[in-house]
């Protein structure tokens, strides 16, 4: 048996650098292990919780969806799908919900972080939180365990999730005796690291983001708008630039060894942002010919992520088989 690694990813924002250094690129790297089968999902009822809008849900979807394409995920491989066509998920969900503890919930940092916010304003505590917020890890536990996933590759910001569904896992087998998989995190170092613009954490809530497929001039502005300190024209830069940062991500170590040459010698900040423009383009352009297809052929897509649900529906409804089985419902 094959391990299975599953991750899933939220539309609610346009991919950026981040996205695709922490959680796209290890990802499609998983997918080369021969010992493991890749699930890869788009978790649409998880945008829920934020998006108002169907045009707005739609177009993250594509964008998500075809991020991942261009990025070299190959539908052969790995099992690419959409939440929304597993309605499994969603029964799963109500079936776990009742061996949730509600304390559970009540600790998971986004709920926790709405409660604080709230009586700091002085407002009542659960104002402006729904129960899609509320359930969300209950949810999240549902795509995990649906397909038996050993594996869960996700941000440090996921990581209390995994643990609840964890949990959740721990608690269902303990009444119903062993039917879940009891999953595992795997932490991807690099998201942690990654800056934007102004310095701070690579983040769509900081509004400092890189667009990971923006047009060619686009990009070329996002990186002459980048944050560098006040070293004189010809004095030594420093390399914990997030020039730096950002050039080791796209460059061979020759050319990483001659920037940081150059950064010695007193490069113009000016030409610095050129060369590490040069170097990104060069690296994201072919990904951004696949990206520019696929958003030009939705129809496409639609039919990998079809064909990617009549892989995944028959493991979902074996596993909820075997879970109603457990639990005394139907048959
Ligand atoms: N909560 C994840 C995020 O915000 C997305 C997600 C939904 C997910 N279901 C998942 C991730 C299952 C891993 C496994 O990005």
């Amino acid at each position: 048996m094959k391990n299975i690694i599953l991750t899933g990813v939220k539309p609610t924002g346009t991919p950026h650098l981040g996205n695709y250094f922490g959680a796209i690129k290890p990802a499609i790297e998983l997918m080369q292990d021969p010992d493991a089968q890749c699930f890869y999902f788009i978790a649409d009822y998880h945008a829920l919780t934020t998006l108002r809008s169907a045009d707005e849900m739609r177009q993250y979807f594509y964008e998500i969806a075809c991020t991942w394409l261009a990025a070299g995920l190959d539908p052969d491989k790995a099992v690419f799908y959409r939440q929304s066509d597993i309605p499994e998920v969603f029964e799963l969900t109500t079936i776990i919900s009742n061996v949730t503890p509600k304390g559970l919930m009540n600790r998971a940092h986004a709920y926790k972080a709405c409660v604080e916010k709230n009586e700091a304003a002085g407002v009542d505590r659960d104002a402006d939180v729904n129960m899609g917020l509320y359930n969300y890890p209950i949810l999240m536990a549902a795509d995990i365990m649906l397909f038996n996933t050993k594996y869960v590759p996700v941000g440090q910001d996921q990581k209390q999730h995994v643990e609840i569904a964890r949990d959740i896992a721990q608690y269902f087998n303990k009444k119903y005796g062993k039917s879940l998989m009891v999953p595992n995190a795997k932490i991807s170092e690099e998201v942690a690291t990654l800056t934007g613009l102004d310095g701070r954490k690579m983040s769509k809530s900081y509004n400092n983001v890189i667009p990971l497929f923006c047009p060619e001039k686009q990009l070329n502005k996002c990186v002459m708008s980048i944050k560098t300190d006040c070293a004189g024209a010809n004095d030594p830069k420093d390399t914990n630039s997030i020039l730096f940062t950002l050039y080791k991500l796209f460059a061979s170590p020759e050319q990483i060894a001659a920037y940081e040459q150059a950064f010695h010698d007193g490069i113009l900040w000016s030409e610095a942002k050129k060369q590490l423009f040069e170097v990104m383009n060069a690296y994201l352009a072919p990904m951004r010919e696949k990206y520019d297809y696929y958003m030009a052929h939705h129809d496409e897509v639609d039919d990998i992520l079809a064909q990617g649900a009549a892989k995944a529906r028959p493991i979902a409804r074996e596993t909820m088989e075997r879970i109603r089985k457990a639990i005394g419902v139907r048959g």
